[in-house]
């Protein structure tokens, strides 16, 4: 809910922008390192949900690790102040470039997917003279229950190696003397609610850690991944993604052996409430069948709805009134797929309307594109 001093403070601004309320994303940072400092568990912020520069600064003030995917992640990470030591670095294709940078950086630990990963890693640290700590990251088959485009623990998906694989890993990490292993590591998807999925991932952990022991890998981290979501429909009224029950599970169904860390790479709980991406009314048109709403934002700006079907709280600033009209909110770009939803209940718009399109601070910015040479998006924050 926006106060009528910050949409008074919008009517002079140039749209479409991303507005970060940075109370609430303070809010959410305490809530999240409280709820885990409780149990003395490891935050790591994954940094692919925003890496815009403010938002990282106010999220680094915290004491957080950084989760990467890419080595301009990690120098963003290094160069906003994260300590290195706690920087990990993930993902399905490092390139040689990346991990050389990352070798160089000397961060905390390669969260590696393959086999194959683990012997180019041992060559280039062989090259520094260096060992490199590693952690597997292990594809569970654990369903996620989310949208079928975020899910990433099934044998299906292309991450992680697969349990089948495990014996050809123990047998890389025992001819790669320039690799350190760490830990195992996990992450089954995204916009995860259901806390069940959790504990089933806890139970797929503590089998994979007694695997890894029994055949003389002593297991230092339990790292769980990410994947907790927040509630897109109502961002008012249940503004905090469930940051208690969360790691209530792995407290209570994690095997944690005396010495062992447990580390989490939460992205969208910790800033998606803190975002909307605010826009115009171009034009209204109504038609026999439908009326449309076409804003100056669209799938260029935020591309959830368009790519994933992703539902997003819209509320128009300027009105008052009611909802009394069915619209359907569309962006400007040449693509039919350029619709924000169908059928959005708001009250009667006219042109010039403030358009708030919530819940937009994770996978919207960092998602935008240059399609149809649009302009770059802004970002305003509140004090
Ligand atoms: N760790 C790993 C290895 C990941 O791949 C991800 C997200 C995370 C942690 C953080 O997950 P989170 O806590 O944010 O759910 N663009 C999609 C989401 C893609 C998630 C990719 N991986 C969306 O807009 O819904």
């Amino acid at each position: 809910m926006f106060t009528t001093d910050t949409t008074n403070k919008f009517k002079d601004l140039e749209t479409p922008f991303y507005y970060y309320d940075m109370g609430i994303l303070r809010q959410t940072l305490e809530a999240c390192t409280n709820a885990s400092a409780k149990y003395g568990f490891h935050v790591h912020y994954a940094m692919k949900a925003n890496f815009n520069p403010k938002v990282l600064d106010m999220i680094q003030s915290f004491g957080v690790g950084a989760d990467c995917v890419s080595g301009n992640e990690v120098k963003a990470a290094i160069d906003h102040g994260f300590d290195k030591g706690k920087v990990v670095f993930a993902g399905v294709g490092k390139s040689d470039k990346e991990i050389n940078f990352a070798l160089d950086a000397d961060i905390f630990c390669f969260n590696v997917e393959s086999v194959q990963e683990l012997h180019i890693i041992n060559d280039l640290a062989k090259a520094k003279n260096k060992k490199a700590n590693v952690a597997i990251r292990i594809n569970p088959n654990v369903d996620a229950h989310t949208h079928h485009f975020i899910t990433t623990g099934l044998d299906e998906n292309k991450f992680g190696v697969n349990i089948w694989q495990l014996p050809d890993v123990a047998n890389a990490l025992r001819e790669c003397p320039n690799l350190q292993f760490l830990g195992i590591h996990f992450h089954i998807g995204s916009q995860i609610t259901d806390m069940e999925v959790y504990k089933s991932l806890c139970t797929r952990i503590n089998e994979m850690q007694d695997w890894f022991e029994d055949h003389g890998f002593p297991v230092k981290v339990l790292n769980t991944g990410g994947g907790l979501g927040v509630d897109y429909h109502n961002p008012d009224t249940n503004g905090m993604a469930d940051f208690e029950s969360y790691f209530e599970v792995f407290k209570n169904f994690l095997n944690v052996k005396p010495g062992q860390e447990v580390h989490f790479e939460l992205g969208r709980a910790m800033v998606a409430q803190s975002g909307s991406l605010i826009s115009r009314v171009l034009y209204v048109k109504n038609g026999q069948k439908k009326n449309f709403l076409i804003l100056d934002a669209g799938m260029t700006e935020l591309i959830r709805p368009m790519l994933y079907q992703a539902y997003h709280d819209i509320e128009n600033l300027s009105q008052e009134s009611k909802p009394s009209i069915k619209y359907d909110v569309v962006g400007p770009i040449c693509e039919s797929t350029d619709c924000f939803r169908k059928d959005v209940d708001l009250p009667e718009s006219f042109r010039g309307d403030l358009i708030a399109i919530r819940t937009a601070g994770a996978y919207a910015e960092v998602m935008a594109s240059g399609y149809n040479l649009r302009d770059k998006v802004q970002s305003v924050y509140s004090a």
